[in-house]
């Protein structure tokens, strides 16, 4: 495993970067982007498919966004793909006459293969496939990468480099990359579920909803920061807060008749199971 504390080289000075597909996880890293100071204003472009919508975003975020797809992705050296997987080989033809084996193109779209996006580039230019999840949005992603066929060490390294802005970076093989889907891609969701039915509980049993929610959220980000800093295995670290005879046990007894194990494991691997699907 790699992760932003190793030393990547920027490589990013005088880059221009688009992005294609602006939506809710382009427009989060665009935002990064400009937040972490990766890239200025100028170095940026990004698309869209409404040019409404392309008018706003140009004014919301100082950076030009259009609705040409051929002109950003000409006019930059690292393209970044956002749009849905259904869409990705059609935009990936669409923008081939401007690309080159000295650009980088990086797509972020669940279930769509490396193989098949050099297929539709027509050249020999490296992609790499990475999966992002929204919490990138306070800078505390977790971003898998893997790279295609042309892909060397330095354009991974770049591409690790643009993903540390929004948190951690990993490298994977990409017959990995759909099950990263299933785990971290849709994990926030599964994990926000768990934190509103805590917060829930607490309303339950007496406390106010802001203070439950609060006491839910923090235990959960609490918990996980403790298994990433400790090393320790999390049933390690769940005896620890385990006393016997305590509550705590009383209450893990009620989780495992309710199958919350069993649960997250079945909808991680559906969600992994319909990753696969999604290129169609
Ligand atoms: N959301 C997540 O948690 C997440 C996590 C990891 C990866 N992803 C991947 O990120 C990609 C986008 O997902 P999203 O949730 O951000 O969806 P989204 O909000 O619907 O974004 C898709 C964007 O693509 C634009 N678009 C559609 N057709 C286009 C075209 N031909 N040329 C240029 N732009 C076009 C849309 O434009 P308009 O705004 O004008 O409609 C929209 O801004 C997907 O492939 C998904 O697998 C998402």
């Amino acid at each position: 495993m790699s992760d932003t504390g190793q030393a990547v080289q920027p490589g990013l000075s005088g880059s221009r970067v688009a992005v294609l597909g602006a939506g809710k996880m382009g427009g989060i890293l665009l935002q990064a982007f400009l937040k972490d100071r990766l890239l200025r204003p100028d170095q940026l472009q990004a698309t869209v498919l409404h040019r409404k919508r392309a008018e706003m975003l140009t004014e919301q975020m100082g950076v030009v966004v259009s609705t040409d797809n051929v002109a950003a992705a000409g006019d930059a050296d690292v393209i970044l793909l956002g749009v849905k997987p259904s869409q990705v080989p059609e935009v990936v033809e669409q923008i081939a006459p401007v690309l080159s084996p000295e650009k980088l193109l990086i797509s972020f779209a669940a279930s769509v293969q490396t193989s098949a996006i050099e297929q539709a580039a027509r050249c020999e230019i490296p992609v790499v496939r990475a999966m992002p999840n929204t919490p990138a949005a306070v800078a505390e992603g977790v971003t898998a990468l893997c790279g295609g066929r042309y892909c060397t060490a330095d354009t991974m390294a770049l591409a690790q480099r643009i993903f540390s802005t929004v948190g951690r970076t990993v490298l994977v093989d990409e017959r990995h990359m759909d099950a990263v889907t299933g785990l971290s891609g849709s994990g926030p969701a599964f994990l926000y579920i768990i934190i509103e039915a805590l917060a829930e509980a607490g309303v339950n049993v007496g406390l106010p909803r802001e203070v439950a929610t609060l006491l839910a959220a923090q235990t959960t980000l609490g918990s996980a920061r403790m298994v990433l800093e400790t090393g320790s295995h999390p049933a390690l670290l769940k005896d620890a807060v385990t006393t016997p005879a305590g509550c705590t046990v009383d209450g893990i007894l009620e989780l495992e008749e309710g199958g919350l194990r069993v649960t997250l494991i079945k909808a991680v691997k559906r969600a992994t199971q319909r990753a696969r699907e999604l290129a169609g």
